[in-house]
């Protein structure tokens, strides 16, 4: 069976000493978008990748670099993830810039615009955001760590947020603990693009864990 649902590796759980072979796997594998998690240590507590390493692996391939800042403050920072090859960049709802602001300068530089809610934040907050963006991720963990396990108390959220999405050109990104089993509750809910990273990294077979979540086994 085959679905437009987009799968999305998340290469925070990825071999970090071996980036670009994790990469060149990806790139002749069928998921659509590369999630790159972007964390700064402050707006979560955790720290990864910036703007370089994302410059470094962009020569590798050309599939969507999908990159989720889980940073605060955002605006300053933009410019240097549009310059190193980003294709999305989704933000969070709860930072203390000015949203707007930033949506604006991410879509006049010609990228996709996200925004993300983490699991407390409730469906409509989003509202606001529906005429402007490209994208929306829920949250199904607390974000900072992968390998987490996945909250289904957001099933409800994301269908809530299918409902608000109506008939937008907007995809419903879904993040955090979506493993063979949970990522038919997702997609049953609306979801129609799924992060996952440990359950693809910690897999023999990107490609078969990639047809696997998307529902083609
Ligand atoms: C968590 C990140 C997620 C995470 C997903 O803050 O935003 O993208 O890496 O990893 P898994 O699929 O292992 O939960
Ligand atoms: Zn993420």
């Amino acid at each position: 069976m085959t679905n437009n649902v987009k799968i999305a590796p998340s290469i925070l759980s990825s071999n970090f000493s071996k980036l670009g072979e994790e990469i060149t796997a990806l790139n002749s594998s069928e998921c659509d978008y590369i999630h790159i998690d972007v964390m700064d240590g402050h707006f979560v507590p955790n720290l990864t990748i910036g703007p370089g390493v994302i410059k470094s692996i962009r020569p590798y391939t050309n599939k969507i670099f999908d990159v989720h800042l889980m940073i605060n403050p955002v605006m300053n920072i933009l410019p240097s993830f549009i310059e190193a090859g980003s294709d999305i960049i989704t933000i969070h709802h709860e930072i203390s810039d000015n949203v707007f602001d930033c949506i604006n300068f991410i879509k006049k530089n010609n990228l996709k615009a996200g925004i993300s809610i983490k699991p407390t934040t409730e469906a409509k907050e989003i509202i606001p955001y529906l005429e402007l963006i490209d994208l929306i991720l829920v949250m199904t963990v607390e974000p900072g760590f992968g390998g987490q396990k996945f909250l289904s108390n957001q099933l409800k959220k994301i269908m809530d947020i299918k409902d608000l999405i109506s008939n937008r050109d907007i995809e419903l990104e879904v993040d955090g603990g979506i493993n063979y089993n949970t990522s038919k509750q997702v997609i049953k809910a609306g979801a129609n693009v799924l992060v996952s990273g440990s359950t693809i990294f910690s897999s023999k077979n990107y490609n078969e864990a990639i047809s696997k979540l998307r529902g083609n086994d």
